[in-house]
């Protein structure tokens, strides 16, 4: 059994308890306005020379998404916190906010396809990318050029969830001039805190566990006040993608079961991979915590290993792994993951640019939701028979 941070829970549950009383509401009122008058002109102008902390225009800032915002800063230990109409809404804000022509951005581990379909679409803005599957220090090291301005990461890596040593690339990318930033979206901020060792942003798609109910799409950047005004004047409010007041508030209800959902998460999908593990047709499980080469940085890093892992099968065609999954009864085949409903996905053989990726023709991505380990396993057995 895993252990939380305290803080946690109670950051989690005392959410949505605003600034602001609210007539003692426990959420705060979901303040559909798209502006804010204010009672005199100098008020107003005011407010647009500090748009990024004045209730103006909810383009720039909204009173129910900020509650959203500085409960999400404290999880992830930050100055500050901007959230935005999706995950990717995140990362495209950092790397447009971030990066100019000439520019080099580096990405390391097995990261979210449609990130670095975005990385190609900045060549034609003059800012170049490469990406490396290395984990080595040194390797890693040795992918840094004279222009490299940002260093991305995820950890864990989207699909075979492999670690980085993030302290490790954070001092080595800071020691030459390169901001870091870390999609922390499978661990969320309960079960890997990224600007502890050293991480100058961290994004979260709240699309996942944030909202843990498969109905809101989000996403949230943590890091420095400097970075995140940064980030709001240069590209959050040229970019547009906002996030809905009605949205924030799904994410705050979320919150509010966020470190009862995780434990459980991480329980059963331990419980079902354990199972998995010595089934005759499996012939790997890629999960934080059945690899013994990142048992270390694990133990180092991270709390727990959330719902997500996935396996690949044993002497079983392409075909013969979709049909497994078809037979699934309690999984969802869906993409996306978090929700309480457990679903499974497989692997892409191309990448986004047509690209063969690395994952095996036979890999079964599961998010185990809240169904409960028996069932799920039941269900597994049947389908592998
Ligand atoms: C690791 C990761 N980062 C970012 C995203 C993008 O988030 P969104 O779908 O909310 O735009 C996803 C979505 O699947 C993801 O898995």
């Amino acid at each position: 059994m895993i252990t939380l941070d305290a803080d946690d829970r109670l950051i989690c549950l005392r959410a949505g308890e605003a600034a602001d009383d609210h007539h003692g509401a426990v959420l705060p009122p979901i303040s559909q306005a798209s502006l804010y008058r204010k009672r005199t002109m100098k008020e107003l102008l005011d407010g647009l020379s500090r748009e990024h902390s004045a209730n103006v225009y909810s383009r720039g800032t909204n009173p129910t998404v900020k509650v959203l915002e500085d409960t999400l800063a404290k999880l992830e230990r930050a100055e500050a916190c901007k959230c935005f109409g999706s995950g990717m809404g995140a990362v495209s804000a950092v790397l447009f906010g971030l990066l100019k022509a000439g520019d080099h951005v580096l990405f390391l581990n097995d990261i979210y396809g449609p990130t670095l379909e975005l990385a190609a679409r900045l060549e034609d803005f003059g800012v170049s990318w490469s990406h490396t599957y290395a984990r080595d220090i040194d390797a890693i090291t040795a992918e840094m050029r004279d222009t490299t301005r940002l260093v991305y990461m995820e950890s864990p890596g989207s699909m075979l969830f492999r670690l980085l040593p993030i302290a490790q690339v954070c001092a080595m990318a800071k020691a030459r001039g390169a901001i870091t930033v870390i999609d922390n979206t499978v661990a969320t901020p309960l079960l890997q805190k990224p600007l502890a060792f050293g991480a100058d942003l961290a994004i979260h798609s709240c699309s996942k566990y944030i909202g843990g109910h498969s109905d809101v799409i989000g996403g949230a950047v943590m890091g420095s006040r400097e970075l995140i005004e940064r980030l709001f004047y240069k590209s959050y409010m040229l970019l547009g993608s906002v996030m809905a007041p009605l949205d924030a508030f799904l994410l705050l209800r979320g919150l509010m079961t966020l470190p009862d959902r995780m434990l459980r998460h991480h329980e059963d999908a331990l419980a079902i991979a354990n199972f998995l593990q010595d089934h005759p047709r499996i012939g790997g499980i890629h999960h934080p915590a059945f690899c013994n080469e990142d048992a270390a940085l694990f133990k180092k890093q991270m709390l727990g290993a959330s719902g997500l892992f996935s396996v690949a099968l044993k002497d079983t065609s392409y075909d013969e792994t979709l049909a497994i999954a078809d037979r699934l009864t309690l999984f969802g085949r869906a993409v996306s993951w978090g929700g309480a409903e457990s679903l499974v996905i497989c692997g892409h053989k191309a990448d986004p640019a047509g690209r063969a990726t690395r994952l095996p023709a036979t890999l079964l991505r599961f998010s185990i939701g809240l169904e409960g380990a028996d069932n799920l396993i039941a269900d597994l057995e049947q389908a592998l028979s």
